[in-house]
């Protein structure tokens, strides 16, 4: 596939669907070839307004779809699993949104999947391929603030979002920590791995799925993570790294920041700021970059949001809901 144009397939036609389409519109080297609805109408309306040829009424003709190089899957996390895994099977590369299923047996029956077709598979964490939170990590890594001790993070929407919203519904893996939650846990895994403990307490809605959810991860190293995520309260979303030399603060919007500042023991505070060239901040053009770089150079998982990170990502996950008592139907 090298110097070749990616042949992009869509499926669902949701918010994010059209955010993601738009952005891969304006990336020369990307094509957008098909999208698939569980509506012939949706799929035919989203194809109408974005210029898409061939406009599918269910996910499998998506999948079969031999001139479709990858499938973006943007459908709710409790449909992850099987759109992705449809795509998969049928062949076909799959960049699948964050979070990446409902719990970690789902995400690693799709990496096994991935791995046995050695097809090219990646979790839609934006985060990770963003120009400024790379740039927060290098210097993290190397040592700028000393040894890592303590992330705080907060994601929280004010909503109100109504009860026949995807965030209020079990059925969709509803609630704060799937949707949002995954934002900070991702950030303190970037930094820190995986904990070595994770507790969490959370207000749940009357249908059982988290509102607010604060949370404290814990590594051997001694360091702890304090994170919150909320559907039912618009906080700062920032972020901030403390090490045993300085800290690095990241102001609103943290997983996708136009600043942070560097604070180091007994030296002034240095700012850095995001290259206008990289693009509006909330440009997913970066991971579609990732993943068309990793197809044509053949390979079947990116550096930048490993499989194995995304698999160390969802067990926080599930260990955070097990311990708040938030399960999906289905869920064992
Ligand atoms: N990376 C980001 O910045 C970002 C931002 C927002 C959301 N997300 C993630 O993207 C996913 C979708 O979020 P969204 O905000 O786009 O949701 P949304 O607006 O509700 O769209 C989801 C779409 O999925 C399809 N779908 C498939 N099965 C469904 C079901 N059982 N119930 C309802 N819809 C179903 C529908 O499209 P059809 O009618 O065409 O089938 C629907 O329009 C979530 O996993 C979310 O976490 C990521």
């Amino acid at each position: 596939m090298a110097g070749e144009r990616v042949r992009w397939g869509i499926l669902a036609t949701g918010g994010i669907a059209a955010s993601f389409t738009a952005d891969l519109l304006d990336l020369p080297d990307a094509e957008v070839v098909a999208v698939a609805s569980r509506s012939e109408a949706s799929a035919k309306a989203f194809a109408d307004r974005f210029g898409i040829g061939r406009a599918y009424g269910d996910w499998a003709s998506l999948a079969a779809d031999q001139d479709v190089d990858v499938v973006y899957v943007a459908t709710p996390h409790s449909a992850h699993r099987e759109a992705a895994g449809l795509c998969l099977e049928a062949g076909r590369a799959v960049l699948c949104e964050k979070a990446f299923t409902l719990n970690v047996r789902e995400a690693e029956e799709l990496v096994a999947l991935a791995r046995e077709r050695g097809l090219f598979l990646m979790e839609a964490m934006w985060m990770y391929c963003n120009p400024m939170i790379r740039r927060l990590k290098a210097l993290v890594d190397d040592g700028a603030i000393g040894e890592v001790r303590t992330v705080q993070a907060d994601f929280g929407l004010a909503g109100p979002f109504p009860r026949s919203h995807r965030l209020r519904d079990p059925a969709q893996g509803g609630g704060a920590t799937l949707d949002l939650g995954v934002y900070p846990v991702s950030f303190a895994h970037l930094l820190l791995g995986e904990p070595a403990a994770v507790t969490a307490s959370a207000e749940l809605s009357p249908e059982g799925v988290d509102l607010q959810t604060g949370m404290l991860l814990s590594w051997e190293s001694g360091a702890r993570a304090l994170l919150h995520c909320a559907i039912n309260s618009g906080t700062g979303v920032t972020a901030s790294v403390t090490g045993s030399a300085g800290r690095i603060d990241v102001p609103g919007g943290f997983f996708h920041p136009e600043r942070f500042v560097l604070h180091r023991d007994g030296r002034e505070p240095q700012e850095f700021a995001a290259d206008p060239v990289d693009g509006p901040r909330d440009s997913y053009r970066h991971e579609a970059r990732e993943v068309m770089s990793r197809l044509r150079a053949g390979a079947t998982e990116s550096a930048l949001v490993p499989l194995e990170g995304t698999l160390a990502v969802m067990r926080t996950l599930d260990a955070v809901r097990s311990a708040v008592g938030v399960r999906y139907p289905g869920e064992r």
